[in-house]
């Protein structure tokens, strides 16, 4: 194989009870990337579409995965990489992860497949490091992996990948302004009270247990975040208010997707998750606010070619 195009997932991560530890993809909107073997050594990217982005590939969050890929098994060819970004830098969908997660696929396939998936996620991670600081692993996980990931363990890193109920369904709308995640992690407090990692520990173990048992309502219970939402749900116009009208219309839970300022409601049903984006979508049409706004089933597939 000299030539490879991939789609890579956007993702929503932490999915509110799940802060660092639980993500999954989504059908409707992820990047796509081209990757060629080169006869020159090293990595370059010769095309970004859809985003303003270094062409650095010390310093892009695609490249620099590629480049540490090649050194490790110290290939005896180069990548070019044009990257087509759909998932905007920013928005809390996992953009640096979609690129870093297809990076790391499309280039195990060009050196024949040698690294597993929990291998592609430390590669991807490092794309995640020089996007925000921070080398996170649930959005790289989802978009690599598919469906709903937990990062069981940061070190030494372990994936469990969960089952998802059939008709568990996402509406997310993206208000068009950019929160850094840098910038969202600097607003949480660096230490939590025992009764609020209590809460959090039992949502998360319920929405675990409502997973593996198809069990909504469970599900619904358990989407509940005291980490994260209360400090972050500042930096997201409007939120408290598509909060409570996606509750209103259904939601089996509305929280903030990543580092925002996506919000995301998960649905039972596609019924359920049109309502949702419409309820949604009507608080930003009567705003100054402009918004993207997808519907999808939750992506089973991770990365694929294309
Ligand atoms: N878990 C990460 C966060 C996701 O919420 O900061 C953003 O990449």
């Amino acid at each position: 194989m000299n030539s490879i195009k991939i789609f890579a997932p956007a993702t929503v991560a932490n999915v509110s009870c799940g802060f660092d530890a639980l993500g999954f993809a989504i059908n409707t909107i992820g990047d796509e990337m081209v990757l060629t073997k080169t006869t020159e050594k090293g990595v370059k990217i010769s095309k970004i579409e859809g985003a303003e982005l270094t062409f650095d590939s010390n310093k892009n969050a695609a490249s620099v995965v590629v480049k540490a890929m090649l050194d490790k098994v110290n290939a005896d060819f180069g990548i070019d990489m044009q990257l087509f970004k759909k998932v905007k830098p920013g928005s809390g969908l996992g953009s640096s992860a979609s690129s870093a997660a297809g990076a790391a696929f499309a280039t195990n396939e060009l050196l024949g497949k040698p690294f597993t998936k929990l291998e592609l996620t430390e590669f991807a991670r490092l794309g995640e490091k020089i996007a925000c600081g921070s080398p996170i692993a649930d959005n790289v996980a989802a978009a690599i992996y598919g469906g709903f990931i937990l990062v069981k363990s940061y070190e030494p890193l372990e994936i469990v990948k969960l089952p998802v109920p059939n008709e568990l369904w996402v509406a997310v709308i993206h208000p068009q302004i950019e929160v850094k995640t840098e910038d969202a992690r600097n607003v949480l407090k660096p230490n939590i009270s025992i009764a609020d990692a209590v809460k959090q520990s039992a949502n998360l173990a319920g929405l675990i247990s409502g997973l593996y048992t198809n069990d909504y309502q469970l599900i619904s219970r358990s989407l509940v975040d005291v980490i994260a939402e209360p400090h972050r749900k500042k930096l997201i116009p409007l939120f408290d208010k598509v909060k409570q009208t996606g509750l209103q219309n259904g939601a089996l839970g509305i929280g903030i997707s990543g580092s925002g300022p996506t919000i995301f409601g998960l649905c039972k049903g596609e019924k359920s998750a049109n309502n949702v984006a419409n309820a949604m979508k009507n608080v930003y049409q009567n705003s100054t606010i402009d918004f993207n706004i997808y519907i999808s089933k939750v992506n089973t597939e991770g990365v694929k070619i294309i």
